[in-house]
């Protein structure tokens, strides 16, 4: 039974100090209060530890028993454990077998869906759908909270201009507009408008900051960048999270000028908080806190357990630091009882804004479990989705494919239903996965139309497949070869050191396009691959990314041309990993590439200096003509605006939907600017025929940035402004701007 009686209703409320905006502390309700000064130091540290359950682990266990722990009021909160039934048990002892009965909160990776699993993140981004990500992450949160979750760590915010790393497929790829966008919608998704809406869940910024630039590609490495650079690319994506109002924000594993994350206090103090004016709470990556002995910044993990809650961490996960020392050390006065209870209020706080006190099962409920989840709405709208995520690079007329029409499949990944769901696929099951992409195919053409060879595995060097494979192909019209990598080749601690297509998938590809069949590629990756050999090879290449519980038949719709593709890239693909970092936002330098034959000018002599796909790029069955730009004038002031309009045109013969995208330049400022730079987009749907009016509006908003005095604003000059459908493909305008 709940041992809490309704006191205030109130659930956040927010003092701001005498010192400003840039000092905000939260104050709790009365009973959060009430309860903080009935707790001992035990119990209080208790709710600033987070163990996981024993269901599933990425890394070391620091510590059995968490049932024991929970019992004894030492463990506050729960990651890896869901189902109703599960978390309702785990919850009855917290309420029910201690003191104070302060609820657990569950926390889990639902990070594309939960049960009902949608494209990886890279993938949705592709989409740049930005409503559809928000309806993603709504449905994965009321899937996630009828099986008793209340948590879930994500949106991931990292920009990554890094293929070798392997959560680029986690994040929404390199740009910090089209990130921000993301990672506020999905938080609004996750936590709706009230989060004691026992649909809704807590959403975790995450992994902050810059885990997504680590040296090399190699995952959990060093990372190093300017202040300038931080604030300008990197950081938008997180911040917009906190100001769509997530609640929770993870620490993230790397260093950053030196200073491990975990106990940056500019990070999490300085900027989150006293700039941005966040309210929630952090919490550590996995074992973060131990991994700073190895980082070489604290000498034990007391010590480590120490520097990060000094620096801003309120809840460890899982290194069992605060669990082992934080009572002594707030004893000592190491850790002053100030800083801990602020840690303690901060928790309570998101348990009290989620309803847990009110009622503490109010997210366990089997009879939602059972009807809300992998509904054949759910299933509809990831279908939908996986489809719009689906990014075509190339395409001579082999798709779409003709029904009726007798195709050869070929690839180990042709048949894998597994591999669909990619990785961090939460609670979604391969059984629940209702067709590979042959079976899909098979089912659009007729059994009888389909000849399947799996040719090779996506893996290693066996040929003996060949041969099957190539007669198939010849038995065909045309062939469909699914390569890629295999769904554990993405996510954590999945980095490559070679970015081409493994095994001898791209061999056997050769051999098969010397046949004269016209042969269409479906990749499945959660990376930027090198398509080199591939893209010249290959009839089309459609990336369809791990396009999740429904990837099978989304794949079939595209490929048949039952949905147009409308994918655009949302990361630069390179033409080889020489040309990493390649991106669409670089900077001029002193010597650009410009005259072909130059040697002293900022080039390669082996490989162009444009990458092989850029940012944005992408196909469609249709064509669409772009007029000139319209600008409503060529100058504006501050506070002013003007607007930048483009017709765009459906030249071809089916539907299709084109998503329109605006550059700027701005030609000098008091520190360099990039050359390109996204600064909005907009998707529009048009018949054959069709034409619509796009008009963006362009203020001092837009113009802004980070200048060389380190203050956020516009300066007065020249532009240069863009519009087209591809980072690549643009038309260009000029306006000035004057203070
Ligand atoms: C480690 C990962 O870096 C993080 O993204 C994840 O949320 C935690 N493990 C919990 O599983």
């Amino acid at each position: 039974m709940n041992k809490f009686l309704p006191l205030a209703a109130i659930s956040l409320v927010l003092a701001v100090s005498c010192a400003g905006p840039a000092r905000k502390e939260v104050r709790s309700s009365d009973r959060v209060e009430s309860l903080l000064s009935k707790m001992t130091l035990d119990e209080k540290v208790g709710q600033l530890v987070l163990f996981t359950s024993d269901w599933s682990v990425t890394g070391p266990s620091m510590r059995q028993g968490y049932i024991d722990d929970i019992r004894a009021g030492r463990c506050g909160n729960i990651f890896n454990a869901y189902t109703a039934e599960y978390t309702r048990k785990l919850q009855e002892i917290a309420v029910n077998e201690t003191r104070l009965g302060i609820p657990l909160l569950f926390g889990y990776d639902v990070i594309h869906g939960f049960r009902t699993v949608f494209p990886i993140n890279l993938g949705i981004s592709a989409s740049w759908d930005i409503d559809a990500v928000e309806e993603s992450a709504r449905i994965a949160a009321r899937e996630a909270a009828a099986a008793g979750l209340h948590w879930t760590f994500s949106p991931m915010c990292d920009i990554c201009v890094e293929p070798r790393w392997g959560r680029v497929s986690e994040g929404a790829g390199e740009d910090p507009l089209l990130g921000s966008r993301i990672s506020a919608a999905m938080t609004r998704g996750y936590q709706g408008g009230d989060l004691s809406d026992p649909s809704t869940v807590l959403a975790c910024i995450k992994h902050y900051a810059a885990y997504g630039a680590p040296q090399a590609g190699r995952d959990y490495n060093t990372v190093d960048m300017s202040e300038r650079w931080l604030r300008e690319f990197y950081l938008p994506p997180y911040k917009a999270a906190v100001d769509a109002g997530a609640l929770s924000v993870m620490a993230s594993f790397n260093e950053l000028d030196g200073v491990p994350a975990t106990a940056n206090y500019h990070l999490m103090q300085e900027i989150l908080r006293d700039e941005w004016g966040f309210q929630g709470f952090v919490v550590t990556d996995y074992t973060g806190i131990n991994e700073m002995v190895c980082h070489g910044y604290a000498a034990d993990e007391a010590d480590a357990g120490r520097l990060a809650i000094n620096a801003g961490i309120d809840m460890d996960m899982q290194s069992a630091a605060f669990f082992n020392y934080l009572k002594e050390q707030v004893e000592s006065g190491a850790v002053s009882r100030k800083t801990l209870d602020r840690a303690v209020r901060r928790v309570l706080n998101v348990k009290e804004a989620l309803g847990l006190f009110d009622d503490p099962f109010r997210y366990c409920s089997e009879e939602r479990e059972a009807s809300e989840t992998l509904t054949d709405a759910n299933k509809a709208f990831a279908r939908k989705l996986a489809s719009e995520s689906m990014v075509l690079l190339k395409n001579d007329g082999v798709l779409p494919l003709v029904k009726g029409e007798k195709v050869a499949v070929i690839g180990s990944l042709a048949a894998s239903r597994d591999d669909l769901l990619g990785t961090w696929r939460a609670a979604g099951e391969v059984d629940k996965v209702p067709a590979s992409i042959l079976d899909a195919i098979r089912e659009y053409n007729g059994a009888a139309n389909v000849v399947y060879a799996e040719g090779c595995k996506e893996q290693g060097d066996d040929r003996s497949g060949f041969a099957a494979a190539l007669a198939a192909a010849k038995r065909a019209k045309k062939v469909v070869m699914v390569i890629g990598e295999n769904c554990h080749w993405s996510g954590e601690a999945a980095s490559r050191s070679d970015i081409r297509i493994p095994g001898v998938q791209s061999e056997l590809l050769e051999k098969i396009a010397a046949t004269g069949k016209p042969v269409a590629v479906v990749l499945l990756n959660g990376r930027p691959l090198d398509l080199s050999a591939e893209s010249e090879t290959a009839g089309a290449i459609l990336e369809a990314w791990y396009p999740g519980t429904m990837g099978g038949y989304a794949a079939a719709d595209v490929l048949y041309g039952e949905y147009n593709p409308s994918g655009k890239l949302s990361i630069t693909f390179p033409r080889n990993l020489g040309q990493v970092p390649v991106y669409h936002y670089a900077k001029n330098t002193g010597r650009p590439y410009v005259h072909p034959e130059a040697k002293y000018e900022s080039r390669y002599l082996d490989v162009p200096n444009e990458p092989l796909y850029a940012f944005g790029h992408g196909l469609s069955y249709t064509s669409f003509d772009y007029s000139d730009i319209t600008l409503s004038r060529p100058i504006f002031a501050e506070n002013g605006s003007l607007t930048a309009s483009v017709t765009v045109t459906n030249t071809g013969a089916v539907a299709g939907t084109e998503t329109v995208q605006l550059y700027i330049r701005d030609l000098v400022g008091s520190v360099t600017r990039p050359v390109k730079q996204l600064k909005d987009f907009a998707r529009v749907t048009l018949g054959p025929g069709a034409s619509e009016t796009v008009t963006f509006t362009i203020g001092r908003e837009t113009l802004s940035f980070w200048r060389q005095d380190m203050t956020f604003g516009p300066e007065p000059g020249d532009f240069k402004l863009f519009i087209g459908g591809a980072s690549d493909a643009v038309k260009e305008a000029e306006f000035d701007y004057a203070e």
